[in-house]
């Protein structure tokens, strides 16, 4: 392990027993800053009423990387999302993100009174924007459906016209909450080998919000794991692509998660 990390010694900490549970500072420079990270949050606090769903969150996102945040329902997973997306004005504390960012959802959000291209191309600026959001298209693998309407689509076409909704902006923060929750598992297979393609690519930062810890162990560099207001885990993995969940060490890892996540392994 790298001597960065530093392991919590908290006790029946299924995470800090398998050697994954870091100091949420480990990597950060000196001072605990991270050198020029793009996306900086301090102090992130959001209540409702009375209740803390958010409790002063500190994270950095570095540029290119790719985090994938993970946390029961209703732990403030889409609340922390849509306060860096800048959809909540009502937060605490400090949030730093660029501006050329994009948000995908679980539903597509297409327009349906728009056809497919001028969906892509909806308020898209600079130069030959219909141009661009046909190559945009291309990449997707749905150059021919341009002319669709969106409930034509099934639901997988309609998450890949969202994925070139976003990616055409070239956002250097892309920030997903459950985009591929609501698909069945082959085309979710799919969609996250299609991913992968367009971030080598376009390489943006990405915050996934995901309740599939495959998911997460597939597709990211880093797993954060939201619970009580705070973030409880921070973990690198180090693993190249194209992984397999199968790997030893994405197993022992993926076992720890759902311990510390609450789940019953064996289920
Ligand atoms: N606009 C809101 N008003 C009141 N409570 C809210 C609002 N948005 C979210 N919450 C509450 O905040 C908590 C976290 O919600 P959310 O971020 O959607 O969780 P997650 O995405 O992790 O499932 C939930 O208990 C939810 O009911
Ligand atoms: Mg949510």
């Amino acid at each position: 392990m790298a001597p960065d990390t530093l392991t919590v010694t908290q006790k029946n900490d299924p995470l800090a027993e398998a050697g994954h549970r870091k100091d949420p500072t480990a990597g950060l420079g000196p001072g605990n800053e991270a050198e020029d990270p793009l996306v900086r949050v301090r102090g992130l606090s959001r209540r409702f009423g009375s209740r803390t769903v958010l409790d002063s969150i500190d994270v950095d996102i570095g540029a290119g990387e790719f985090v994938a945040l993970l946390g029961r329902s209703g732990s403030g997973k889409s609340t922390l999302l849509r306060a860096l997306a800048g959809l909540d004005q009502d937060i605490e504390g400090q949030v730093h993100v660029p501006a050329k960012r994009a948000v995908a959802f679980q539903d597509s959000r297409l327009l349906p009174w728009q056809k497919v291209l001028p969906n892509v191309a909806l308020g898209l600026r600079g130069d030959r924007p219909v141009e661009r959001a046909t190559a945009a298209l291309d990449e997707v693998g749905l150059a021919d459906r341009e002319k669709s309407w969106p409930k034509e689509l099934s639901g997988g076409e309609q998450q890949r016209v969202s994925l070139a909704r976003a990616l055409v902006r070239e956002p250097e923060l892309l920030l997903a909450d459950e985009p591929f929750g609501a698909l069945d598992a082959l085309t979710k297979v799919k969609m996250h080998g299609l991913l992968r393609e367009l971030l080598a690519k376009h390489r943006p930062s990405v915050l996934l919000v995901t309740h599939d810890i495959d998911e997460a162990l597939l597709l990211a560099d880093r797993i954060l794991v939201l619970d009580e207001g705070r973030i409880s885990t921070d973990v690198r993995i180090p693993a190249p692509h194209p992984r397999s969940i199968a790997e030893p060490e994405l197993s022992t890892l993926r076992t720890a998660l759902l311990q510390g996540l609450g789940v019953d392994p064996a289920i």
